[in-house]
């Protein structure tokens, strides 16, 4: 897939890993719709900004009715403080769920003819290593993951007829204010090394879009889908602290 010349929407623009790959997309020469749930937030000169809040059907709809030009969906937007299934707040769990897992869906739904109009196109979903462990303290997060890594795989089979690339970005830790909040607020200081810069994350996922890769994997992340061939674990944080 170019991404010169293409038209690319990214949802939760406005801060993290998706700011990164809106400006990145702008700087290999794509147009880009930056959305986010609070539009005013977004700063990214050259970007078209739009609202975008993934569990709201009619904000979904409202952008899939103006930005019919574009040919590669970037669903990053999530919300990641699940907290853990047995003993967390319910409503968090069914938050990480209805964004990661319905959001995306919803944004896939509402996309999927657009890019078909538009030629095939791709899209890009931002999974995480903790789909193929868990996270004691977020297990509901990580349960959400391997159910959008399943929506990812069913995806890509059902738009292929379309000519639609479907690929995975699957990160283990990305140093943005999101981790590094939960981290602090856990007592933990990650070893030097193990957090991607959230600017390298999205450009190793837009080489590996470019490159037409379907899952595009950092070192943790290849770890973890190497562990599925054992029993189930969870991803020891204590091995990647200070
Ligand atoms: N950071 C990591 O270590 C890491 C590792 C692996 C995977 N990931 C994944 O990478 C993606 C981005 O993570 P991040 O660390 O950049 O997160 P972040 O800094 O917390 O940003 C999350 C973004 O998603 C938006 N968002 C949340 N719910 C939304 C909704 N219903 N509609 C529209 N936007 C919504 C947020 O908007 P508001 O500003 O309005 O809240 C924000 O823009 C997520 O899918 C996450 O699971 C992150």
């Amino acid at each position: 897939m170019q991404l010169q010349g293409a038209t690319a929407l990214v949802t939760g623009a406005n801060r993290g890993i998706g700011q990164h790959f809106a400006v990145e997309l702008l700087r290999r020469g794509a147009k880009v719709y930056a959305t986010a749930r609070r539009p005013e937030l977004v700063d990214i000169p050259g970007a078209e900004v739009l609202r975008v809040d993934i569990t709201d059907p009619a904000s979904v709809d409202a952008a899939a009715a103006v930005a019919t030009d574009v040919d590669v969906l970037i669903n990053n937007a999530a919300f990641t403080a699940g907290g853990n299934l047995v003993s967390g707040e319910l409503h968090a769990i069914r938050e990480v769920m209805d964004s990661n897992y319905y959001g995306t869906l919803a944004m896939i739904r509402a996309f999927a003819p657009i890019l078909a109009r538009n030629g095939g196109g791709a899209i890009l979903n931002v999974l995480s290593a903790a789909a193929w462990t868990t996270v004691d303290g977020n297990t509901a997060y990580a349960a959400a993951k391997s159910a959008q890594w399943g929506l990812t795989n069913g995806v890509r089979v059902e738009l292929a007829g379309q000519g639609t690339h479907v690929a995975a970005l699957v990160p283990g830790l990305v140093a943005t204010e999101t981790l590094k909040d939960f981290a602090e607020n856990a007592g933990i200081v990650f070893r030097d090394g193990v957090m991607n810069e959230p600017a390298d994350i999205a450009r190793l996922a837009l080489d590996g879009l470019e490159a037409g890769q379907v899952e595009i994997l950092d070192q943790m992340a290849t770890d973890a889908k190497a562990s599925l061939a054992g029993p189930p674990r969870a991803l020891d944080l204590a091995a990647v602290a200070v």
